[in-house]
């Protein structure tokens, strides 16, 4: 509970009382305090707010929503993904006031979910939210997000909160709405984009004759880069199992819908997967050969 910082780059750095020194230059300041104290303490200071607490951060996310700067950006991880994902739907009901789903699409509605909750607790301190990235991996959600002050931003970043549906032969259905209509609905979870072009672009400029320190980085944000970015995806496994059919390569399955003119890719969500603008009927089709 008493560290609340981890440094993890290379350099001459040394600690010194509560600071840290880079080169001797004073650039970080070392606080071993409970982060929502700090951040309760420093309203609208934070330039870049990273919560990557132990499971949910909901504990700290009203605090940080306060002490980030309106210019700045949060970045959120959750590990709470049994939650989200709907192994414990009661939990998630009570953290984040939103119905999980359990099956394929559990972990692309875990991370809508949980951006739909941080937008949820931004409207009322009149923030909107911009999605920068948010992705899942290794099983944990992160999120980095910009704002956009004013209530009537906040009301905009409301209303791409929806619902989901899904049927057992694995269509599905979203609606943006405030309250659902329908029965059996999952959410409410966040409808709007999971990346930001201009952000992408940066990053992937940053990345040029870089090497991140671990080999799989620059793969991975390649594909996010280039997934469709739609809500939800088709699993081919799981929907060739529901509709007693053959499962086709995912690659073919690409191929096969961009023939017949739809968008269509993979989706960093699962690798038998598949993201398209393309009508249920018609992935069913190509999944028959047809
Ligand atoms: C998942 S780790 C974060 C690791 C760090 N971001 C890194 O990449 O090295 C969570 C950290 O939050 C700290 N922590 C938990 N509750 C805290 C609180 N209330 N205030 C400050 N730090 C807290 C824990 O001690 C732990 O070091």
């Amino acid at each position: 509970m008493k560290q609340n910082v981890g440094l993890n780059f290379e350099g001459e750095l040394y600690e010194e009382g509560d600071r840290a020194y880079l080169w001797g230059k004073k650039l970080i300041v070392i606080n071993r305090g409970d982060a929502n104290g700090l951040m309760a303490e420093n309203f609208r200071y934070f330039d870049l707010l990273d919560l990557d607490p132990f499971g949910s951060p909901m504990e700290f996310l009203d605090t940080a929503l306060r002490s980030v700067r309106r210019r700045g950006v949060l970045a959120v991880t959750a590990t709470d993904t049994g939650v989200l994902c709907g192994a414990y739907a009661r939990a998630c009901l009570k953290n984040y006031l939103a119905r999980p789903i359990r099956g394929e699409l559990c972990h692309e509605a875990g991370l809508r979910i949980l951006l739909g909750t941080v937008v949820r607790y931004a409207a009322k301190y009149d923030l909107g939210v911009e999605v920068l990235l948010a992705y899942y991996r290794d099983h944990y959600f992160r999120a980095f997000l910009g704002f956009k002050s004013g209530a009537r931003k906040a009301e905009k970043s409301l209303s791409q909160l929806g619902y989901l549906w899904q049927e057992e032969s694995g269509r599905f259905s979203y609606e943006r709405t405030f309250l659902p209509e329908r029965p059996n609905a999952y959410g409410p979870l966040w409808l709007g984009p999971l990346k930001g072009e201009a952000f992408m672009e940066e990053v992937s400029k940053e990345l040029e004759g870089f090497e991140p320190a671990h080999k799989k980085t620059k793969p991975f944000l390649k594909l996010l880069s280039e997934e469709l970015d739609v809500p939800f995806h088709y699993d081919t496994h799981a929907l060739a199992k529901r509709n007693g059919l053959q499962a086709v390569k995912v690659s073919t399955v690409i191929e096969r819908l961009e023939e017949l003119g739809y968008l269509a890719s993979r989706t960093h969500f699962s690798p038998t997967s598949v993201k398209t603008n393309a009508p249920f009927e018609v992935v069913i089709d190509v999944l028959r050969g047809d």
